[in-house]
């Protein structure tokens, strides 16, 4: 690998399977989070996911432990200073993710790559919150990073060919196919996906038909492994919601206004996998209790 230590911000969802992928491969990773509480749950949630695979005989003990090892968690983003390269993976808002573009840009040598996981946000708006606009570029994992084979690498409109070459080399190495896109909101993935969801969730609030069915009628229908409701609640509706007001926002499609079903989901803090309670119930460990009807929904 061309970079012997990367910095993480962000220690969601996101952030700790981007974590846990590159340090898989040799890369020693600093994991900057908010606070040192958070840090340590970051770290948890990295050693949990992988506790869960080894039940399933997909990662063995002495992996998990030489991935964890080159992760350090810390909570000064000053940590930045240090490396050629910094991941941002902190949630979907413009303002936040600008005001620490402003503040890496400060902080990092002149030659330090700023990547930015974001789904849907200008990667040049966020580019021009630094002064090195040549030097920032997307590079859009799917959750969960460790099994989902791709990575869209967005170009801002200064994006430098040298940015685009070296982050493409990047995430070929950790094993990723590329998708090189130019910056348009939602990129390929996110623009697709956002209004299958929207319309599932429709057909849920419509009483068409029950989440359970909706997602068996998808997967089976057309050869998915997911079905949409199970996809979204696995993505996190906060984070789907702000991905279609964002879409909405620059697009102006009726397509992307969030299905008033969600916005009350996101209200009543039923969040999908994260909290326990999306369309569908999940226990500690993130597993479906399939058992129990959430009939509530419509009441919500
Ligand atoms: P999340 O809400 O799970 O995690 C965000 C984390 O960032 C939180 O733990 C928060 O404490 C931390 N954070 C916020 N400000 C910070 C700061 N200044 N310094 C250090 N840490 C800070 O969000 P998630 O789902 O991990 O998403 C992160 C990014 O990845 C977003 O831009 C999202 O659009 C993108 N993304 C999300 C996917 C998903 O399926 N959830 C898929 C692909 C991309």
């Amino acid at each position: 690998m061309a970079f012997q230590r990367i910095v993480v911000i962000g220690g969601g969802v996101m952030g700790q399977g981007i974590s846990r992928v590159v340090a898989a491969t040799g890369t020693e990773v600093t994991l900057v989070e908010q606070n040192e509480e958070l840090a340590k749950r970051a770290m948890e949630g990295i050693g949990e996911h992988m506790d869960r695979e080894i039940e399933k005989w997909g990662l063995t003990s002495s992996e998990k432990k030489a991935i964890l090892s080159r992760i350090t968690p810390k909570w000064d983003v000053k940590e930045a200073a240090k490396v050629r390269m910094v991941i941002e993976s902190i949630q979907e808002d413009i303002e936040a993710k600008k005001a620490l573009f402003r503040r890496l840009d400060e902080i990092c040598k002149p030659n330090t790559v700023l990547v930015t996981n974001t789904s849907t946000l200008s990667i040049t708006e966020i580019a021009a919150a630094s002064n090195r606009p040549d030097k920032v570029i997307g590079m859009h994992f799917l959750n969960p990073v460790e099994k989902i084979p791709l990575a869209e690498v967005v170009r801002g409109l200064k994006t430098s060919d040298e940015t685009f070459t070296t982050i493409k080399q990047f995430a070929s190495e950790l094993g990723k196919t590329v998708i090189s896109v130019s910056e348009y909101p939602g990129y390929v993935t996110t623009r697709i996906i956002v209004p299958m969801l929207n319309e599932a969730m429709h057909v849920l609030m419509e009483g068409i038909a029950e989440a359970e069915d909706i997602d068996t009628a998808i997967k089976l229908g057309f050869g998915l492994n997911i079905g949409p409701l199970s996809l979204a609640d696995r993505m996190g509706l906060d984070e789907v919601m702000s991905w279609m007001e964002n879409l909405l926002k620059e697009l102006s499609e009726h397509k992307y206004n969030p299905c008033p079903l969600l916005r009350k989901m996101v209200r009543a803090g039923h969040l999908g996998v994260k909290t326990g309670r999306g369309f569908f119930k999940y226990d500690e460990e993130g597993n479906r209790i399939r058992e129990e009807r959430i009939d509530e929904l419509k009441t919500l």
